[in-house]
């Protein structure tokens, strides 16, 4: 039973600057919901209620956002605004929220691993906020779960990308599993790949679960790409034992560490909601 969602919302987010110097990227709202709102909101749906944040310095919005505002709250209590802050009242009231901090930003890999103390000895889930899903029936943290149920070991979740697009995301190479077209045994991957050495197109997205023993496999992992640990080459040692599996979601998925993707995601959210 996977219970834990880890979020690694460490991450500095130039790519957002200047609206991430005193902002967290994962607070930036997509139409009136911050980015890591959806991403709690995905892992409710998908039945997961202890929510597990690697935060760093001038992130604390993210845990005033998760908590009870006194002040505010009286003051609109009873009027008509009341109920915009029903859905993360909800969420308040459903799930537990506790908190490390990264002290260093040495990558995806070390702000997982620094998760540990959070997680402990289970399999737990990951979501990066800033890649933002959405999908018409199970979420796509719920249908990886699924997954995670048949096969008991890591997963992640995969979607075809453009070939000049494989030196940003970890790609990796598999075989189908007998019988499926969306799941397949990872044999090789390479983290932001230059397209000639691409093993495939099928990019790793921001969802993973994982096995425990990441941990000690990333406590021995050097820093690799950019000179940060990255989960990818963790993910590796696993996939040589035919320990992980990449499946292809069904839904849509908006990068929403990139410009060009947030602002994707608002038209589609506004001509959703619209
Ligand atoms: P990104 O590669 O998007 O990096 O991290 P970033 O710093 O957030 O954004 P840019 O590239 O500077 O604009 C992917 C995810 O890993 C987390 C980020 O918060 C994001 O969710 N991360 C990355 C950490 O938590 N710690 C790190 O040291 C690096």
């Amino acid at each position: 039973m996977i219970k834990k969602c880890l979020f690694p919302a460490a991450g500095y987010g130039t790519r957002f600057l200047p609206a991430t110097k005193a902002t967290p990227k994962e607070m930036l709202p997509v139409l009136t919901k911050p980015l890591i709102q959806y991403g709690v909101e995905e892992a409710v749906e998908a039945g997961l209620t202890t929510m597990a944040i690697v935060t760093g310095r001038g992130k604390r919005a993210i845990e005033d956002h998760f908590d009870i505002s006194y002040e505010l709250e009286h003051q609109i209590k009873g009027t008509s605004k009341e109920p915009l802050l029903s859905e993360i009242r909800s969420l308040i009231d459903q799930c537990t929220f506790s908190y490390t901090r990264q002290v260093e930003m040495k990558g995806l890999g070390h702000a997982i691993l620094t998760g540990e103390t959070l997680i402990g000895n289970e399999p737990f889930a990951v979501i990066l906020a800033d890649d933002l899903c959405t999908s018409q029936n199970d979420s796509v943290l719920a249908q990886m779960i699924e997954v995670y149920e048949k096969y008991q070991c890591s997963i992640v979740a995969i979607e075809e990308v453009p070939m000049k697009d494989t030196n940003k995301y970890g790609v990796i190479a598999g075989n189908l599993v007998d019988g499926t077209k969306d799941t397949y045994r990872v044999t090789d991957m390479v983290e932001k790949p230059d397209p000639k050495d691409a093993p495939t197109n099928m990019a790793i997205i921001g969802r993973y679960i994982l096995t425990p023993d990441i941990f000690d496999i990333l406590r021995n992992t050097k820093p690799g790409k950019g000179g940060e640990i990255q989960i990818t080459d963790a993910l590796l040692e696993q996939a040589k034992q035919g320990k992980v599996i990449a499946f292809k979601f069904k839904g849509q998925r908006f990068d929403c560490g990139s410009v060009d993707g947030f602002v994707e995601a608002t038209n589609y959210f506004y001509k959703k909601e619209g």
